[in-house]
């Protein structure tokens, strides 16, 4: 008797703490949502939101390329010469303008004749764990991956252990339309057009694993590959001229505004003989170097803390855009950040060389975070690629063999489509503050823009993981009749997408209809909404 007895009162026990719970929480006081007045001037339409500005990287890293890319004509995975569908299908989803390739650190040790005809030359991949570096997916098959997913090529060529005669052969390879003897070779291989190479980086953090070079030294040798670089392709003239983008900084210090002093005081000397069209800037979210913050299993503290690190992107930018308007006013060169994201500790198990980790909500409200700062910089910064497209760093997409599943910040992008090409239009609003322990940051965020067709989005994030926002949209001189979209949020701030549960961060279908001339949207907290907005 007695030990049933005890397991008698022993549920007693649970059961009534459970009610307790229950009873707690409903009688817990909502906090009451924190409402916003947003008031957008359609009438003054400001930049072009470049679509170059959703542009992707994908390096030989990890399991960047091959297993998320590329799995081989003969698996068993279903692909399409040798590249995922799955993947492919994803990503032209979500109208990825361009792709980043093949590095990064390894496209100054990338030798592109490694990578093309039938034997491929098989190396190692020092930059990232030492592992075997196949060479199986070379030109061909990103220009190929290019195709398929309808991107643009972004080629980064080899500044630093390379020669500019080897980065001249290999733009003639893939450009050349007359019958040269690469033309031919390209042909041999298996295309005979030539390639399109929409943008040429040259070089990669040549102030570190591109050479170590000082900017001086950077300087001469870009210059000499501006000019010997040459894209011959016979529909690449004019407005669709190859953009050349240029070594720029890596962060803020004094270290880097010389950088970008050096360079753009010489681009405003510059001759006919070398060009660039662009400035690259890297900038990842990252804290504490080495990587320590987790990328799942945090809680409040470190979502505060990345996310304010993640918003000081914007003075980075001004910091850089007004050194370019120095020598540069006119703002023909572009700030291309081709490398951001935030970059955590490598998961537990996982190969510290693969740079693998986890996607969590607070990576699609960073992403969006960042994404309107670039917006609200349209006319300096035209290009920026998130770091890395698949299975590295902060990704869109993560596999695992035959397995997919796409990450909260996947969906961002996806949510973000209608601004690609669109027009940056003003929106005001006063933004409140999120406290948590020593960090403080703007409630909510936004930025709206006119599509292509002519219609207006409006992007909110809020901030706040525990306060809902009542927003208030009020677009000068028109009548809003409703809004509607789709809104990205979940239970935790480290919620994540598995291969086990997909739909844990998945957007849900938002609108609202305007009352007594007033359209009111409900924002959860810790969410990126967009909104388009009928009148
Ligand atoms: O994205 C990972 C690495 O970060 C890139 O290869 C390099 O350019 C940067 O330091």
């Amino acid at each position: 008797m007695a030990p049933a007895t005890a397991h008698r009162s022993e549920s007693m026990r649970a059961f009534l703490a459970i009610v307790t719970l229950v009873v707690m929480a409903v009688a817990a006081p909502t906090m009451a949502a924190q409402k916003v007045e947003l008031s957008i001037d359609a009438s003054k339409p400001g930049a072009k939101v470049d679509r170059n500005l959703f542009g992707q990287f994908a390096e030989h890293l990890g399991h960047g390329i091959y297993d998320g890319i590329w799995v081989g004509s003969d698996s068993t995975i279903p692909n399409t010469r040798g590249i995922r569908n799955d993947v492919v299908a994803a990503l032209k989803a979500i109208q990825v303008p361009n792709v980043r390739w093949p590095g990064g650190c390894f496209a100054d040790e990338y030798h592109w004749r490694d990578g093309i005809g039938p034997q491929r030359a098989v190396r190692l991949n020092p930059n990232w764990g030492g592992v075997i570096e196949p060479n199986t997916f070379g030109t061909h098959e990103f220009m190929d991956f290019i195709d398929q997913i309808g991107s643009a090529a972004y080629v980064s060529v080899n500044l630093g252990s390379g020669s500019p005669k080897e980065a001249a052969d290999w733009l003639e390879y893939m450009t050349a339309a007359q019958a040269t003897t690469l033309e031919k070779e390209r042909a041999a291989n298996g295309h005979p057009a030539p390639y399109k190479v929409a943008w040429l980086g040259l070089g990669n953090e040549s102030w570190d694993c591109g050479g170590n070079m000082t900017p001086e030294y950077y300087l001469d040798r870009m210059k000499i590959f501006s000019h010997f670089v040459r894209n011959y392709n016979p529909a690449q003239t004019e407005q669709n001229q190859m953009l050349k983008i240029a070594v720029g900084p890596g962060g803020g210090e004094q270290r880097w505004t010389d950088w970008t002093e050096t360079v753009m005081k010489a681009y405003q000397q510059h001759t006919w003989s070398w060009d660039m069209s662009g400035l690259s800037m890297h900038s990842y979210t990252v804290v504490k170097w080495p990587p320590a913050f987790k990328s799942v299993g945090f809680g409040e503290d470190e979502y505060a803390q990345i996310l304010k690190a993640a918003l000081e992107m914007d003075d980075l930018i001004k910091k850089h855009s007004a050194i370019m308007d120095k020598y540069d006013p006119q703002k023909k060169v572009a700030l291309v950040v081709d490398e951001w994201g935030g970059w955590y500790a490598p998961l537990p198990g996982s190969n510290p060389g693969f740079l693998v980790q986890q996607n969590s909500l607070r990576d699609a409200i960073l992403a969006a975070l960042n994404i309107n700062i670039f917006a609200r910089h349209a006319d300096r910064v035209r290009g920026a690629n998130i770091a890395q497209m698949i299975n590295v760093l902060q990704a869109m997409i993560l596999t695992d063999h035959e397995k997919m599943v796409l990450t909260p910040t996947y969906y961002v992008y996806k949510m973000y489509v209608p601004f690609q090409d669109s027009t940056f239009v003003p929106v005001t609003f006063d933004a409140g503050s999120y406290k948590h322990g020593d960090f403080a940051l703007p409630r909510v965020d936004a930025m709206a823009a006119k599509s292509k067709d002519g219609k207006l989005w409006v992007e909110i994030t809020n901030v706040d993981p525990k306060q809902a926002a009542e927003v208030e949209l009020n677009v000068s001189g028109i009548n809003v009749k409703s809004a509607s979209g789709e809104t990205l949020t979940a239970p935790k701030v480290d919620s994540v997408n598995t291969f086990e549960a997909p739909n844990s961060v998945v957007p849900k279908p938002i609108s609202a209809k305007a009352q007594g001339g007033k359209l009111i949207l409900q924002l959860e907290p810790k969410s990126v909404t967009v909104v388009s907005v009928e009148q």
